[in-house]
């Protein structure tokens, strides 16, 4: 009789190993390994599946490919870069209660009018669960005269009848609700284990590119990091959509981290109401706060998500260090980043900022790390510093360069012209880019060369 080798794995970040290890010397999590048994006949792959490849000429090969599918929902065909590609594996993460079944009940249904077959398996919820969420979500998703949204679901966390009903109802759509409770008999190990949703997901994506079936699957996202999460999926599936941001306010902000089909980082912004989760108009409104009494510490800037251009609202507090080590801490905005912001204040303009506690975020929980928000994070800093608010309607743009030069930044017009739409006046932007925008109505374009040059300007 053979024995099934064992196999050590860390729980939070999927790390194996031979043998049992006290500290992972991947993501370095003390005591995280337990042992996994692989699965009997060895771990699928992609490569294993159906029959074996041929090696084509590049010019020889097809390129025929079926359209996107569009889902319905402006937002949502946004954050995938233009509808769904079928047979593509998609995971969708995010915290409990984020809204991830919501979501993915509503694009079922919008799939399953636009001709798809979607067999949506629940292992979290019981069938009446379902239908009675199914019952409270917007019409718009569901009735279309002439078009059917009959989906079919399933409560079931066993992955082995899960493809066997989806074979019996011949699905083109599968959603799987979610990773973490579903389980493959050829495993040992517990569900939710990082090798039991490494399986499935392997699985998953032959199953997609084998059969052109597009699969959706959720995971949980704990912010300790307990449960096996989505993490160790990413290099599995072809596109990975996180819920950012804060789970208390009524918008959920949902961002493509990993596209193998369109750009990463698009984000979708959608509200959540008691009908389902509705696209926002308007995402810029809801990330500037009210404009008319500027405080001290505030800077609005254009940051480019994705291919779409959007109006943040900076905050910045900065007070004097109380006992020990100042504070920096940061919401939002990458914590390197501000202190490579801190370090051009010292140096580039000569202030002395070790005896300050420095607090920043960005309003409305959207996370951004695009240097073309540099020039305003430093802003807010220097205007929180002085204690003395930015010129009113007034938008800054430029990445900071460690000499404390204001480089130019990309798609400049693009963002001019959202300035232009929400209503400011004037934007301080990179002079570099001057010579290659076109002048936008309505908005003063003020240049600027360097950090020394926009402490002048703002305060004198
Ligand atoms: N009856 C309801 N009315 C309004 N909002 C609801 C209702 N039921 C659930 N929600 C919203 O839906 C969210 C849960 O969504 P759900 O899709 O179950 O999240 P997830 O699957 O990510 O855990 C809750 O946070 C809540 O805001
Ligand atoms: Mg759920």
């Amino acid at each position: 009789m053979t024995k099934t080798p064992s196999i050590f794995e860390c729980q939070s970040c999927g790390y194996s190993s031979a043998k049992w290890l006290g500290r992972c010397p991947d993501c370095g999590s003390w005591n995280s390994f337990i042992e996994e048994k692989r699965p009997k006949g060895g771990e699928a792959s992609f490569a294993q599946s159906g029959a074996e490849a041929v090696p084509v000429r590049l010019s020889e090969a097809s390129t025929e490919s079926a359209p996107r599918i569009g889902t319905l929902d402006a937002e949502f065909d946004r954050v995938l870069g233009g509808g769904i590609v079928p047979g593509s594996l998609i995971l969708l993460g995010g915290e409990p209660g984020a809204g991830k079944s919501t979501l993915l009940l509503q694009i079922a249904q919008s799939l399953q009018k636009e001709g798809q077959n979607v067999l949506y398996v629940s292992g979290e919820e019981s069938v009446q669960q379902i239908k009675l969420r199914a019952d409270r979500l917007e019409d718009l998703h569901k009735e279309v005269p002439g078009k059917n949204y009959d989906i079919y679901i399933l409560s079931e966390s066993n992955f082995e009848h899960i493809l066997s009903a989806s074979e019996e109802v011949r699905a083109t759509t599968l959603v799987l609700d979610s990773v973490q409770t579903t389980f493959s008999e050829t495993l040992d190990s517990a569900p939710g284990s990082v090798s039991q949703v490494r399986h499935i997901a392997t699985r998953c994506l032959n199953l997609a590119k084998s059969r052109n079936l597009t699969i959706f699957i959720i995971g949980h996202v704990t912010k300790d990091g307990t449960i096996a999460g989505p993490k160790a999926l990413e290099h599995i599936v072809d596109v990975v959509l996180y819920f950012e941001g804060e789970r208390r306010q009524n918008h959920r902000i949902i961002r493509a981290v990993k596209n193998r089909f369109g750009a990463a980082n698009e984000v979708g912004i959608f509200e959540m109401t008691s009908r389902g989760l509705i696209p926002v108009r308007n995402p810029s409104s809801l990330f500037l706060l009210e404009r008319e009494n500027i405080s001290p510490g505030s800077a609005v800037v254009c940051a480019l998500e994705g291919t779409r251009p959007l109006l943040v609202e900076i905050q910045a507090l900065v007070v004097a260090t109380q006992y020990g080590t100042a504070r920096r801490v940061a919401t939002g905005i990458d914590y390197n980043r501000i202190s490579v912001l801190v370090a051009m204040l010292e140096k580039r303009l000569g202030i002395q900022m070790n005896g300050c506690d420095i607090y920043a975020n960005t309003a409305g929980g959207l996370g951004v790390d695009e240097p073309g928000a540099d020039l305003g994070i430093f802003a807010a800093i220097l205007s929180s510093l002085r204690n003395r608010p930015l010129p009113a309607h007034t938008v800054l743009m430029g990445e900071l360069s460690l000499s404390g030069d204001v480089r130019p930044i990309s798609q400049a017009h693009l963002r001019l012209r959202e300035t232009a739409a929400m209503g400011f006046l004037k934007c301080i932007l990179p002079a570099g880019n001057l010579p290659l925008v076109e002048p936008v109505d309505g908005i003063e374009l003020i240049p600027i060369r360097n950090v020394a040059e926009v402490s002048d300007l703002l305060f004198g």
